[in-house]
């Protein structure tokens, strides 16, 4: 049995802003179900919820601020949560990186570089528990000072950095570099320095023992120039010590056979019953019950990395077209206006949600027949996943994650019954029209659509196996 710090920013259902939450809610409850002993460390953030209860453990000096240490447990498991409690940091309202005009919180350096200074405290067993980790797992940029803080300690457990996504480096000025007091070891351009900014991920990409990110593919495409942003070097010379591994789901939350949050449930035996989860879509959302018309539905963060331009470049086209189309996100401001401007001039055709909504986003899922996910990069991506799940067809960009879940619909996958989704190549408008035309075709064939939606229901995309390959990864650490 291994001892674990899973390290964190975020953790569904604590708090949430996009799939690093998802993941780092299931992961760990995946470890523990393999019997390993782990805890997570997280910020505590004001609009955290946790229907759990709380205490506090103890009460550390760090970095001259006094902070306290409070305890709780994840919904429905025995994952321990350590909430690191230092309210001038993390009382702050909504999301915890950007206030409510979607700008960053001032200082986010701040906030996070005590956050990793305490999760060293937490793993050099400097909180008073008796309980010293082997393995301290971080994730994304705001953790990324973990494995640098660590390096200089004597008798440390052993680290692993996992990227969600290199778009999010956590960069900032030299000046905020030396308002943090940090080890001068550290302040070079071998070390965190980049461009003379500084880089929280560098931490994690240097100092980490070993590297993960969350697919295969993106595993290899970072060692790009396209995708490495400027640290690809770094990564092609880590090679040896960088691997990926495709995040799973949570079939417990995500199950079209129990989902609280949708009108009728249903299986792949059932699939007829789907349809009513689609009436009710088409009438919360005003757009006409027709049962034959193809539904797409999008769900997610509205900034580029999701191809909502190509979108955008499309819908002309598409609205000429017998279909509807459902979305629901919200980021930024340009995407929301355009979007809402075309759903006031086809009101038939197009609707759209501006916001975040969890419930919402489940009833989207069950019930539309197509899943539109034309992102230019995408290191895992988790909707495609849960889309397949409920026997909605993904329309995906070949990239990342999408490229390692989705099989794309040709005469030989149909034939060994492993088509589950449209796969286009190339990031251009062009290409997303021509796969959307695909799947008109093949949605306007029932039967070979019944085949894809049944190939999809029935992949596994369980944690199990990706687990186990994490626990083989801190093994062999
Ligand atoms: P990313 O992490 O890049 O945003 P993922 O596909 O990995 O993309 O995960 C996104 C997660 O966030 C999914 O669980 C998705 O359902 C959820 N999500 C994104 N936007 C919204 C929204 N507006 N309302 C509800 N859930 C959302
Ligand atoms: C990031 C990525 C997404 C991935 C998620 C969880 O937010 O953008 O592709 O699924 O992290 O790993």
């Amino acid at each position: 049995m291994k001892k674990i710090l899973f390290v964190t920013s975020e953790a569904h259902p604590l708090i949430k802003t996009g799939g690093l939450a998802d993941v780092c809610g299931s992961l760990p409850k995946a470890l523990a179900e393999l019997s390993q002993d782990i805890k997570l460390i997280i910020p505590n953030y004001q609009a955290l919820k946790t229907s759990e209860n709380v205490r506090f453990i103890c009460a550390i000096r760090v970095d001259n601020r006094n902070i306290n240490i409070l305890e709780t447990r994840m919904p429905d498991s025995h994952v321990i949560v350590w909430l690191v409690d230092y309210p001038v940091y993390y009382n702050y309202p909504g999301n915890p990186y950007v206030d409510e005009h979607g700008e960053p919180w001032p200082i986010n350096a701040e906030r996070f570089a005590l956050f990793c200074r305490v999760a060293v405290e937490a793993a050099m067993d400097r909180v008073h528990q008796d309980w010293k980790p082997d393995i301290v797992h971080c994730n994304d940029w705001q953790t990324g000072l973990v494995p640098a803080f660590l390096s200089l300690e004597h008798n440390r457990p052993r680290t692993l950095f996992t990227i969600h996504n290199m778009a999010y480096q956590g960069l900032f000025p030299k000046s905020t570099a030396a308002s943090l007091n940090l080890p001068g070891k550290l302040w070079n351009p071998a070390g965190l320095e980049f461009h003379e900014m500084l880089s929280f991920i560098k931490g994690g990409l240097i100092y980490a023992d070993y590297i993960t990110t969350v697919s295969p593919t993106y595993a290899l495409e970072i060692q790009t120039p396209e995708f490495g942003y400027g640290l690809e070097g770094l990564l092609d010379h880590r090679k040896e010590f960088l691997g990926g591994i495709i995040n799973g789901i949570d079939l417990d939350q995500w199950n079209p056979e129990t989902d609280p949050y949708i009108t009728q449930h249903y299986t792949a035996a059932t699939l007829n019953k789907k349809q009513l989860n689609k009436f009710e879509l088409q009438k919360r959302f005003a757009l006409p019950a027709y049962a034959r018309i193809p539904l797409f539905g999008l769900i997610g963060r509205l900034v580029e990395q999701k191809g909502i331009d190509l979108i955008l470049e499309c819908l002309p086209e598409l609205v000429a077209m017998d279909m509807q189309f459902i979305l629901l996100g919200g980021g930024e401001k340009g995407f929301e206006k355009t979007l809402n401007s075309l759903a006031q001039q086809y009101p038939d055709k197009i609707a759209i949600n501006i916001g975040y909504d969890e419930a919402l986003a489940h009833l989207i899922e069950a019930g539309a027949d197509i899943f539109l996910m034309p992102s230019r990069f995408e290191p895992c991506g988790l909707n495609q996943m849960y889309s397949q799940r409920y026997g909605t067809i993904p329309i995906v960009r070949k990239t990342g994650g999408l490229a390692d879940t989705v099989v794309d619909t040709l005469p030989e996958t149909l034939a060994n019954q492993t088509a589950s989704g449209i796969v286009f190549n190339e990031a251009s408008s062009s290409s997303l029209l021509e796969a959307i035309k695909r799947a008109m075709i093949l949605y306007s064939f029932p039967d070979i659509w019944k085949k894809m939606q049944m190939n999809a229901m029935k992949k596994d995309f369980s944690w199990q196996r990706s687990a186990e390959q994490y626990l083989a990864l801190y093994e062999n650490l």
